[in-house]
């Protein structure tokens, strides 16, 4: 039996083509010993009959919001009060968009705005759709409003597209359910380094890259979900913080290593950060006129925050460092593993296609000292639940 034993799990389904996977997943819920109360939405209805998961929860489906037969049962409220967890498989976009307005306008709407249990969501549909701002942005609203977000896996869609959107398999839902992804990290201490650095050359500029932060900020929000106490090193991005997660902002790279250097019982180090290797060797205090036909700035070496910390004493539990190369990737990540001796390396490609830098995907190479593991293109956040799972692996 898992951690789902004895446990009243609420499963609503809207209107997806994916809701046809319920009905496996009422049956493994059932067989972890949950009890399982089934919600559908009006459009869910066109899809499956309600009657299908009646028969396998063992429960009456609950379909209408202003239903007195049902009121006199199991009222909305009771039934919110009810769940322990409550799970939403599939998630359309239009759902997304009502829970993330907070419309309580049918009865799974109202229960997710009623019940104070941990609510999951497994969205699923086109990969256009998926990507669509508006979509991207009700995400960003739900995931910063709690909702805990299961997938989307990117692979055929039932529509004859490829890509993000498709609902994760029931037992994959089933595996993050039970297995408390809340718990993984618990009581660790986590540090990230996140985005780009920034370093002066005059009051007006400075040398830069391309780094979004996305990936740090993603690691940084699921480390939280995870359970870990966790404290980002961010240079200039322009990110909401993840709930749960402290902050701390600088700008130029000896600023980020003085703040990650003075960080004290550090169980796991993750440097995502898009490190300058050289800064101006001075700092102009007046601003740089354009006087001659050419320039020369004098640049000169870094620290290296990463090295740093893996050679620090008490060096963190874990230590994993990011390459981000534009050829001879497994090569390149292979050599970091070594001379910054790390625990992990993620690696990438900067030139692969759709582009790593900004984007929402990423291709990554894992790599340790003894294997060696490609990963499809998927989300960033996607990326974020392998990796802190691959990094719970290793504690
Ligand atoms: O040596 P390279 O810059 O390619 O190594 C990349 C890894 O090292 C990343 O994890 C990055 O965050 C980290 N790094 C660092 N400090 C630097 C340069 C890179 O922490 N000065």
């Amino acid at each position: 039996m898992g951690t789902l034993a004895g446990k009243n799990l609420l499963l609503g389904i809207t209107g997806g083509i994916a809701a046809y996977k319920c009905g496996e997943l009422i049956r493994r819920l059932k067989d972890e010993g949950a009890d399982v109360r089934v919600v559908m939405t009006p459009a869910a209805q066109a899809f499956v009959q309600p009657m299908t998961f009646q028969a396998l929860s063992g429960n009456p489906v609950h379909t209408q919001l202003l239903d007195p037969h049902a009121e006199a049962g199991m009222g909305h409220i009771e039934l919110a009060r009810w769940a322990d967890k409550v799970l939403v498989a599939p998630v359309t976009a239009s759902f997304m968009a009502r829970l993330a307005a907070g419309d309580a306008s049918d009865l799974l709407s109202t229960l997710c705005l009623a019940t104070s249990a941990p609510i999951s969501l497994a969205p699923a549909m086109n990969q256009q759709m998926w990507r669509a701002a508006a979509t991207q942005r009700n995400l960003r609203q739900l995931e910063q409003s709690g909702y805990h977000i299961l997938g989307p896996a990117s692979g055929d869609q039932a529509c004859g597209d490829n890509g993000p959107g498709r609902m994760l398999e029931p037992a994959e839902l089933l595996a993050l359910l039970g297995g408390e992804p809340s718990g993984e990290l618990a009581g660790k201490q986590v540090l990230i380094t996140a985005g780009p650095t920034l370093e002066a050359i005059d009051p007006v500029r400075y040398i830069s890259n391309f780094s979004s932060g996305k990936m740090g900020f993603a690691l940084a929000a699921t480390c939280a979900r995870a359970g870990a106490s966790v404290t980002l090193v961010s240079g200039p991005v322009s990110l909401a913080t993840p709930r749960g997660v402290n902050r701390i902002d600088v700008q130029s790279c000896q600023q980020m290593h003085d703040a990650v250097i003075g960080q004290k019982d550090i169980d796991i180090f993750i440097a995502t950060a898009a490190v300058a290797d050289y800064r101006p060797a001075a700092r102009s205090a007046e601003k740089i006129k354009k006087s001659t036909d050419s320039l020369t700035i004098e640049l000169v070496r870094n620290p290296d925050i990463l090295a740093d910390m893996s050679a620090r004493s008490p060096r963190p539990g874990l230590v994993v460092g990011f390459a981000a190369e534009s050829s001879d990737l497994a090569a390149q990540a292979r050599a970091k593993l070594e001379t910054k001796k790390l625990d992990l390396v993620v690696a990438n490609l900067v030139n692969q296609p759709g582009g790593v830098f900004g984007s929402d995907e990423n291709q990554v190479l894992l790599l340790d000292r003894v294997s060696q593991t490609e990963l499809p293109r998927i989300e960033k956040r996607v990326l974020a639940e392998k990796l802190v799972q691959e990094i719970a692996k290793r504690l």
